[in-house]
């Protein structure tokens, strides 16, 4: 696919051109961090069950919405986790996804009703700076990588997240309820980011990485295995990525994205990633 590429949404996996596999390309440090995304990606089971809880009784067409977009999320992880198959011959994706879901099981996802955010709109708030991240990761890994299928690959999973934080922030938009105040939008918004560093990516990236025979003597830490994703993570951003992440979280949480807060954010997380990554490049 040519560079640049505009990519639409519904595509399945037999659009890509896996027949330009490059294994000379592969980076080990990329390969850890793409399989763990891979079974975050491919978990969306239990996410769609979730907010199609909280959208009970929502119009038909919302739940549709819902439900196609889980299933963009699963075919990202299978998407991800085939080419991590390719890239590794050791990684097995099904297993290591068994062994993910097993262990990682938020008390929302088990039981409960209505939103952990408080209320529709402040879950979506939390989904568009979900989206907001994802589009983000993903834009930059495209941009980043010299293999050619995980470009592509990354390059299809960033147009669709952008599509999904256009959903979402549409269903923000069209709530019938009451807006939230600012300090509440904030607060969401706030939490959810730091969520990003929780056990999810952590437990992810140790059960992709570390083989099921290894498991008794690698115990999981969840600081060690999130340091070790964040860190590749971080690695991969420019600058103009992180402004435009900065742009999209702004908007839902009720801020001006081209305001002087947002800019100060991003001059901000800019120089805290530089500075993480030991790049210190000017800002
Ligand atoms: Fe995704
Ligand atoms: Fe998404």
């Amino acid at each position: 696919m040519a560079e640049g590429a505009i990519y639409k949404s519904g595509w399945s996996l037999d659009d890509i051109d896996w027949s330009r596999f490059d294994a000379s390309k592969i980076e080990p440090s990329l390969l850890a961090a793409v399989k763990a995304a891979s079974l975050v990606e491919y978990n969306a089971h239990d996410y769609v069950a979730y907010l199609t809880r909280v959208y009970d009784g929502a119009p038909a067409q919302q739940i549709a919405d819902i439900e196609r977009w889980g299933r963009e999320e699963i075919q990202h992880g299978l998407a991800l986790g085939r080419w991590a198959e390719m890239a590794d011959a050791s990684f097995k994706f099904e297993s290591a996804f068994a062994r993910f879901r097993e262990g990682y099981r938020p008390a929302h996802f088990i039981s409960g009703e209505g939103s952990v955010r408080g209320s529709r709109r402040g879950e979506m708030i939390a989904r568009c700076v979900v989206e907001s991240g994802t589009s983000s990761i993903y834009s930059a890994i495209r941009d980043y990588t010299n293999e050619p299928v995980l470009k592509e690959i990354a390059g299809r999973i960033a147009a669709d997240e952008f599509r999904h934080y256009r959903l979402f922030y549409e269903m923000l938009e069209r709530d019938p309820e009451p807006d939230l105040p600012l300090w509440r939008k904030l607060w969401v918004a706030v939490t959810r980011v730091n969520e990003a560093e929780d056990d999810e990516l952590s437990y992810a990236y140790y059960c992709a990485n570390v083989l099921p025979e290894n498991v008794a003597s690698t115990p999981y830490k969840r600081a060690q295995y999130a340091r070790a994703y964040h860190a590749k993570a971080m690695s991969l951003y420019r600058r103009h990525h992180i402004d435009k992440l900065v742009k999209m979280v702004a908007k839902p949480a009720g801020l001006d994205p081209s305001g002087k807060i947002s800019a100060l954010a991003s001059a901000s997380l800019w120089r805290l990633l530089s500075f993480r990554a030991g790049l210190r490049q000017a800002v």
